[in-house]
């Protein structure tokens, strides 16, 4: 804490002068998501704050499609992101142009893509959702169009998971998140044996035999919120590291159990990064107006959602 207290000092003193706000995700390490974030969560909880702030300059202390999402819900706002080569595997596994060719393949089928996506997949879908809302929003969107079907993109897992859950055909894309497909359901038993009466709480871009072992599946502030409101002895939460360091500071009486998978696009947030991110002004995430206006309307749809 010694090496980060002058940082955070100067992280804090910045913002203000500068009119920023610092957006971190669940998964950001503990001296950001704890001492420079003004707001924390998931992934839909950061939209939302996105879309509410009056402050002028956004700084997202979480990934590329996040900075992304918050520039499309404000356009007139400085968007920065602290290094501009925090990707993510989702992201990454599918373009535009697949998801033009899924739509003629599957003509009248419903969109919803994952908010872990680029602003020009967004673009072409109806609806977007995230890993607290897909089960709602599958059902939403396919009621509305009249449909027993839909595509849902990239994440294969999500999507299955997504499909147990529902009796709508799942179409979906070989995308997957490169933190959580490592988890396997041997790992889970190899846990509960080593820690008998651990509680599991799993994400669902873990494969489905994996949740199937999982006594709870939710989105980082699902987990999150379980752990509070349940205040297990033993738990285990099945995705990124810094997780568990987060909730562990909000729940002293609570024993974590620590198999983690750290995601190398996450930690490219740091510290320094965001400092020299709020000297700089750099660097500024823009979405070409006419993509933005067509992703806006499927993140809005969601938002709009009363989930
Ligand atoms: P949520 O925070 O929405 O659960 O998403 C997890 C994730 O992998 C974001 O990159
Ligand atoms: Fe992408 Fe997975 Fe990293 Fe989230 S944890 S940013 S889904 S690679």
């Amino acid at each position: 804490w010694k090496l980060h207290a002058p940082y955070i000092a100067a992280i804090n003193e910045l913002k203000k002068k500068r009119g920023a706000v610092i957006l971190a995700h669940n998964y950001m390490t503990p001296e950001i998501f704890r001492c420079v974030g003004d707001f924390a969560g998931d992934s839909l909880q950061l939209a939302k704050e996105a879309a509410k702030t009056d402050a002028k300059v956004i700084v997202q202390a979480g990934v590329h499609f996040m900075a992304e999402t918050s520039k499309i819900l404000c356009p007139d706002k400085t968007v920065l992101i602290p290094d501009l080569r925090a990707g993510c595997s989702l992201a990454a596994s599918i373009t535009a142009a697949d998801v033009r060719l899924l739509k003629q393949k599957y003509p009248g089928v419903p969109v919803v893509t994952y908010v872990n996506t680029s602003a020009a997949v967004k673009a072409e879908s109806d609806i977007c959702c995230t890993s607290s809302n897909a089960v709602e929003v599958v059902e939403h969107i396919c009621a509305e169009r009249g449909s027993d079907a839909v595509i849902f993109l990239p994440d294969q897992y999500l999507a299955r998971n997504v499909a147990a859950m529902t009796d709508i055909r799942v179409i979906t894309w070989a995308g997957a998140c490169e933190v959580h497909e490592r988890f396997t359901a041997e790992d889970i038993r190899e846990i509960r044996e080593a820690h008998p009466g651990v509680v599991v709480l799993a994400h669902p871009e873990c494969p489905p035999d994996v949740l199937a072992e999982a006594d709870f599946a939710g989105s980082t502030s699902g987990m999150s919120d379980y752990v509070k409101e349940n205040q297990p002895k033993n738990v285990v939460l099945i995705t990124e590291c810094s997780m568990s360091d987060n909730v562990a500071l909000e729940n002293p009486d609570v024993t974590f159990v620590r198999p983690c998978n750290l995601c190398p696009h996450m930690k490219r947030i740091t510290l320094q990064g965001i400092l020299r991110s709020l000297e700089t002004m750099t660097h500024e995430v823009t979405v070409d107006p006419e993509v933005a206006a067509r992703a806006r309307r499927a993140i809005e749809r969601m938002i709009a959602l009363p989930l």
